[in-house]
């Protein structure tokens, strides 16, 4: 048995969590709202709010898991992908912890934590998970990937975007309309009101397995431009069809290729992961299609999907199991390694 103190801290949350396996103790997760007025991410505000954030994150994490420091094992830690200047934050306080409370590092990659979200075993929850292999379809504001998971420690990027992620687009598009940051779960709301089919937005054609969503970006941003100049208050009144209509158009092009990804290789157990995955027409449009094709659909619980430390905690928890923990200099990758 191991009990593993997590920490995530890539992009704009901070947050804790402690595992015993992959029973999940505690998940703490501090939200930074500084960014909302920038309608992004600024770089600089988030490491300094994870600096103020993370000390308090983890002494309630360990609280709220009735566990104290000496019982720990190990510490993970997301090392990568994000931005530099967070994931200095947590890399350095994961290097000070091991140190001091004298525990073994594992460095976790934050797309993996993303994926392995799905084998996170709640007390009374419905502990279920996909079987090897599966397909993951991996949605964030940061990427958009098709990944071929053998198993915990084994993925194979079948295909991903070469410009924008899916999450990059549901929150530019939200920019262009006046809606708050970060606009996914906005559009999301909004869209439930809004007819899907009031305007065409044209899909992009990339081969293979890859995505593509500039173009969309774009587009959206010409049309509403045009209809602009024609009526200013075109936006104001068309906000829910417009949201109904761009979330139909981001779903169709991620469903595409997951479809074709699940021909090509045979493979019919499907998984979702990332931020976009909370997206409730994306839900609804993978358990349709998946009745079509005979899939078996797995979508994490909503409080999974965005960034958080249990993640990171069960992705390390399978690494320790085989000894892959890492040493005081390690540093942190904006890229993905
Ligand atoms: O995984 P995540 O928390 O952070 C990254 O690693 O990027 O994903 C954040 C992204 C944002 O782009 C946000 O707008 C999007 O997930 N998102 C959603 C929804 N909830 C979050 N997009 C569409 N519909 C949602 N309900
Ligand atoms: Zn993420």
């Amino acid at each position: 048995m191991a009990i593993i103190l997590g920490i995530e801290s890539s992009c704009d949350d901070t947050s804790a969590a402690v595992i015993r396996d992959t029973e999940l103790l505690s998940n703490v997760i501090a939200s930074q709202k500084v960014h909302e007025k920038y309608g992004g991410v600024v770089p600089e505000l988030a490491s300094r709010a994870h600096q103020q954030n993370i000390i308090p994150v983890v002494d309630t994490a360990l609280k709220e898991a009735n566990t104290e420091v000496r019982d720990l094992d190990a510490i993970a830690f997301t090392l990568a992908p994000g931005l530099l200047g967070s994931l200095l934050v947590g890399t350095c306080f994961a290097k000070g912890f091991a140190a001091s409370a004298q525990i073994a590092m594992i460095e976790v990659n934050h797309l993996h934590g993303h994926i392995l979200s799905h084998f996170i075993r709640e007390p009374g929850g419905r502990n279920s998970h996909p079987d090897f292999p599966f397909l993951c379809l991996l949605v964030s504001g940061g990427h958009t990937q098709i990944i071929m998971v053998k198993n915990h420690l084994d993925f194979e990027i079948l295909g991903e975007t070469i410009d924008d992620a899916a999450g990059e687009a549901f929150d530019k598009c939200a920019k262009v309309m006046g809606l708050p940051y970060p606009g996914g779960p906005v559009i999301d709301a909004l869209a439930k009101e809004g007819d899907e089919k009031a305007f065409a937005f044209a899909k992009p054609r990339v081969a293979g397995l890859n995505y593509s969503f500039s173009g969309l970006k774009t587009s959206f941003l010409y049309f509403l431009r045009d209809r602009v100049k024609e009526d200013a208050r075109f936006i104001e009144n068309h906000r829910a069809d417009l949201c109904a209509s761009l979330q139909y158009t981001i779903i169709a092009v991620l469903m595409d290729k997951l479809v074709k990804a699940s021909k090509t290789t045979g493979v019919k157990q499907i998984a979702t992961a990332g931020g976009v995955s909370a997206n409730s027409g994306l839900a609804k449009a993978l358990l349709e299609t998946g009745e079509k094709h005979g899939w078996q659909v797995y979508i994490p619980p909503r409080k999974f999907t965005t960034d958080n430390a249990a993640m990171i905690a069960v992705a390390g928890y399978y690494k320790y199991r085989e000894g892959k923990t890492c040493g005081l200099d390690v540093s942190p990758n904006v890229k993905l390694s």
